[in-house]
């Protein structure tokens, strides 16, 4: 009789947990069912297979702005356009390009840019800013490339903005951005950025150019300035042409005024090490954030794809799988002798002026300490991606607001306030 109990019992605890496991099967496909339905059938979606058969369909981009910081150097805005254009068709977020130029740029970006439907504002950069902070010297990259040190500026740009993502113009986005955006920044950190010894993409890559994996690479750790620092040279560096950034934070910590004050030190008393070719704007950024910037996923800044050997490197399936991808160093994927450039070629507008790519790179001194560069190849002028002449675009997703003649001047930044 007891067997028998027991026997209905185990049934009956049988039935009840094929039941409880029905339930929630059906709420999970319930749930799935749902997303799927707000998701993916707005009227005007596109899935992004269908981008290129479909480019009459526009992605709604609802929900908050990721705002998205890139320079745009004259002679690589075609850099720049080609990454925002990687970006905003890899993600249905609602993402808006804060492009920082020079004055003389304006028109050339505004006429490219009005062959896309990319949201954006054109900020001005005037290099006035830097009196005193680099070196007068025409020779040095800091002077011809004033442009790199708009990251350092970050708050001055977007003074209504807390969180804000950073990236250098020669990458190419594969990810959708609202991943990295969602990097979290910690409580008390200004930024996160991918360090150069954890990351896939690292160790010892940077050839005849010392140790670039470690402070000692980019610091020179005998000026009494930085050994007072107490900093340890070997302490892993990181690279900023990637990041995310808490403005709230940033402004707080004042890290555009310690910026100022190490490249003003540099000016002076040449703290950076003499290895450092074209990473000017590393080295204060480390001193800094030492040991006090949070950590993006490593997959989100797959760099060095610019420097010699890269091709060899890197498996076409770990490039694949790369969520952002930075072509750093010397061999920039719109020249002719970078690696992988078949994958920057897929999200290329063409120039409407026909100026990019320039003929040759321009001599710049970072080239005494490489090669003869190579001579531009022919880019495709027809990609997947490129905007049909005459194509309906809708206009309210345009905006462009031009910042002019004079920096804002606010509260806790008495150094930003240029004669208008
Ligand atoms: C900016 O460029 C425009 C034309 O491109 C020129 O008319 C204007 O004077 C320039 N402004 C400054 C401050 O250089
Ligand atoms: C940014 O930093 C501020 C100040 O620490 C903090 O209150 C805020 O929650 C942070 N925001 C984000 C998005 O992490
Ligand atoms: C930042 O600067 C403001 C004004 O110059 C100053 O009051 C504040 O103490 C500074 N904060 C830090 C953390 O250095």
């Amino acid at each position: 009789m007891t067997v028998r109990r027991v026997n209905v019992v185990i049934l009956v605890l049988l039935v009840i947990a094929f039941l409880i496991i029905l339930h929630r099967n059906l709420l999970n496909l319930n749930d799935f069912l749902k997303q799927e339905n707000s998701a993916d059938t707005v009227p005007g979606m596109v899935l992004p297979f269908e981008i290129d058969f479909l480019s009459d369909h526009k992605v709604i981009r609802t929900g908050d702005e990721i705002p998205v910081v890139i320079t745009a150097p004259e002679e690589r805005l075609g850099a720049a356009v080609t990454a925002m254009n990687s970006i905003y068709r890899n993600s249905k977020a609602n993402v808006v390009f804060n492009i920082v130029t020079l004055n003389e740029s304006v028109v050339h970006l505004r006429t490219w840019l009005s062959k896309t439907d990319m949201k954006h504002k054109i900020i001005i950069f005037d290099p006035k800013i830097l009196t005193g902070k680099i070196s007068n010297d025409p020779q040095k990259v800091e002077a011809v490339k004033p442009l790199n040190f708009a990251r350092f500026f970050l708050p001055v740009f977007l003074p209504d903005t807390e969180k804000v993502i950073y990236l250098d113009d020669d990458v190419i986005v594969q990810g959708d951005i609202r991943e990295l955006f969602d990097t979290s920044v910690k409580l008390g950190h200004a930024a996160a950025f991918s360090e150069d010894c954890d990351s896939a993409s690292s160790k010892g890559i940077v050839r005849g150019a010392g140790n670039q994996n470690s402070y000692i690479g980019f610091l020179d750790f005998k000026k009494e300035a930085i050994k007072k620092l107490g900093m340890r040279a070997n302490t892993c560096s990181f690279n900023p042409g990637v990041f995310v950034a808490n403005l709230t934070e940033w402004k707080q910590q004042n890290i555009t005024s310690q910026l100022e004050f190490w490249m003003e030190r540099n000016a002076k008393e040449d703290l950076y090490s003499k290895t450092l070719a074209d990473s000017i704007t590393t080295p204060p950024m480390l001193i800094v954030f030492y040991k006090h910037h949070s950590d993006i996923d490593p997959m989100w800044h797959v760099r060095h794809l610019g420097v010699t050997g890269a091709g060899n490197r890197y498996s076409p399936q770990f490039v694949k799988a790369a969520k952002l991808l930075h072509w750093n160093g010397h061999y920039k994927p719109w020249g002719r002798a970078s690696s992988f450039s078949d994958i920057w070629d897929k999200w290329y507008i063409p120039d409407p002026t026909g100026r990019f790519p320039p003929a040759e790179d321009s001599g710049s001194p970072e080239d005494l300490w490489h090669p003869k560069p190579p001579l531009s190849r022919q880019i495709p002028q027809s990609p997947a991606q490129e905007f049909k002449p005459g194509h309906a675009r809708d206009s309210s997703q345009i905006q462009e607001y031009i910042i002019v003649k004079c920096w804002p001047h606010y509260a806790g930044y008495p150094f930003v306030n240029l004669p208008c």
